[in-house]
């Protein structure tokens, strides 16, 4: 058969609008690069912004929320805001996401979020502001504020293999690539907002000598979310009955925060829930069904070195 070439021809726009239409469904967003940033793997979300975020005014009043990715953050925003918000304006439980009641002060993705600016236009007081940054990251007006700071640690472990998961479902971050590149990249640090050991540690060494950081552990709300709360209190002078406290306790267990749209991060779009849920289990130990024996075995020695003149001490099972 012969089929003339008017025919391409005439065909051709129609041709072209299909190739637009099928690249527009199928490209892949493009995923950012990990750069070296004043000794700190970071990718340009958090960089960009760096001048505003570093000339961030802070309040004495302000309290910071910080850890390193994947360590309870959302958990621990939630607590808080609850703690101080859940009484006078219960409709922010369930009319504002997580993240705009509590905004990520370095994020900045234009027509997106920018995190400055939702910091600056929060009309709560305490503002509530959440932070990725290693400890000599925090703009200095918090310090000197004397802002009160809460930080939250995870184990190496578990926080590897919940980061891992993170990497694969969020488009804003660098592709997680197989769990074995992974394992090396997170022992050597090659990770957003860098090295765990360094940032755990980071915030640790200023905690002896700041009486205004509360450092908490992931494994301990894990274990006793009503005690953590307590003592989240006592660091923030906050007495609150012990229904509200009983009320609370309840309302941020894992699968309450789950099925929680204003908790679970299901109205944000860069994250592909198809592959993970933001929030995915929220448990002590799911390491063990990610780590091989040599894998262990490697990362046990490894963090010995890494963590030998640290007083800091983990739980990787409860
Ligand atoms: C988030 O919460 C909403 C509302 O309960 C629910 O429909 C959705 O399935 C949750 N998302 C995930 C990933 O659990």
């Amino acid at each position: 058969m012969h089929i003339p070439l008017d025919f391409f021809l005439s065909i051709r726009p129609a041709l072209f609008n299909l190739c637009i239409v099928f690249i527009f469904f199928f490209k892949k967003p493009l995923r950012p690069e990990l750069f070296d940033f004043h000794g700190v793997q970071m990718i340009h979300y958090f960089t960009d912004n760096w001048e505003a975020v570093q000339n961030f005014q802070a309040r004495p009043d302000d309290i910071l929320i910080a850890t390193y990715p994947k360590a309870g953050t959302t958990w621990v925003s939630c607590i808080l805001d609850l703690l101080y918000f859940g009484q006078t304006s219960p409709e922010r439980q369930t009319s504002i996401p997580i993240y705009e009641r509590v905004p990520f002060l370095e994020i900045f993705i234009p027509s997106r979020v920018l995190g400055v600016d939702q910091a600056e236009k929060l009309l709560t007081t305490p503002r509530l502001i959440k932070t990725h940054f290693p400890v000599q990251f925090v703009p200095k007006s918090f310090w000197e504020q004397n802002c009160r700071m809460v930080y939250v640690a995870r184990n190496a472990k578990d926080s590897m293999v919940s980061y891992f998961h993170f990497d694969r479902m969020n488009t804003v971050q660098p592709e997680a690539g197989d769990w074995k590149d992974y394992f090396q990249r997170f022992i050597k640090g090659k990770m957003v907002f860098g090295s765990w050991y360094d940032h755990v540690s980071g915030w640790w060494k200023k905690k002896q000598t700041h009486s205004n950081i509360h450092y908490m552990f992931f494994e301990d709300l894990v274990e006793d979310t009503g005690r953590e709360i307590d003592k989240l209190c006592s660091f923030l002078g906050l007495s609150p009955s012990a229904e509200v406290k009983k009320q609370i306790t309840g309302e941020v267990q894992f699968d309450n925060m789950k099925k929680n749209s204003m908790a679970n991060y299901s109205t944000v779009p860069v994250m592909d829930f198809k592959i993970s849920p933001f929030m995915r289990k929220g448990k002590v130990g799911d390491w063990k069904n990610h780590f091989t024996v040599a894998q262990n075995e490697e990362f046990d020695e490894d963090y010995r070195k890494k963590m030998k003149d640290s007083t800091l001490q983990f739980r990787s099972a409860i």
